[in-house]
């Protein structure tokens, strides 16, 4: 990422104090998507930090969705959803992670990728890195091969990347 797209991208999201509640400062991404070339800008990167050869895209809800399907039309790949539980029709498999308070539990479709099928992961923020560590587990159940993770932003404070190396995840681009 150049240092004028990282520029761009950092200064159309914004930190609002205490929310959703007090002592959480959190970045609001509407600003970003609301800038043609802001969001056009993010999307681009994302599609450059992707490695050759990506069959699948999964993106997780819901604001992973925005930037994880343009990302998926741009390399000529699939989109696949992980989604909260209760909303995907067929069979599924999950997996819960602890949250600061209680936990969450994400879901896909148990045949949604092929064994073997080259993943690229896309999420807008990387945090403690539980929503992207819980999407790894379920692509290891599916047979799929994880070979990247982008992020708009990461939110380095919370050692997300840690979390995610701990996993063997170590290919992780973050644009900010
Ligand atoms: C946010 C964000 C990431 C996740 C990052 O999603 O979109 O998916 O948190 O946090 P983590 O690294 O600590 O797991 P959220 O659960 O707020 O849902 P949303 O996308 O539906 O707003």
């Amino acid at each position: 990422t150049s240092d004028t797209n990282r520029e761009l991208i950092g200064s159309l999201i914004v930190d609002v104090p205490d929310f959703p509640k007090p002592g959480v400062v959190f970045k609001d991404i509407t600003p970003l998507l609301a800038s043609p070339e802001g969001f056009q800008t993010a999307v681009d990167e994302l599609v450059a930090s992707a490695p050759e050869g990506i069959d699948v895209v999964v993106g997780m809800e819901a604001r992973g969705f925005i930037f994880a399907a343009p990302v998926a039309l741009a390399l000529g790949a699939g989109f696949v959803p992980v989604r909260k539980p209760g909303k995907l029709p067929g069979e599924t498999i999950s997996h819960s992670f602890e949250l600061e308070y209680g936990s969450e539990t994400l879901t896909m479709h148990r045949n949604a990728i092929t064994p073997g099928a080259r993943v690229l992961v896309v999420d807008d923020v990387l945090a403690t890195g539980g929503t992207i560590g819980a999407t790894a587990e379920l692509l290891k159940a599916m047979g799929a091969e994880l070979v990247h993770v982008s992020v708009v932003m990461e939110l380095s404070f919370l050692h997300g990347r840690e979390r995610l190396v701990e996993m063997g995840i170590d290919k992780c681009t973050a644009l900010v």
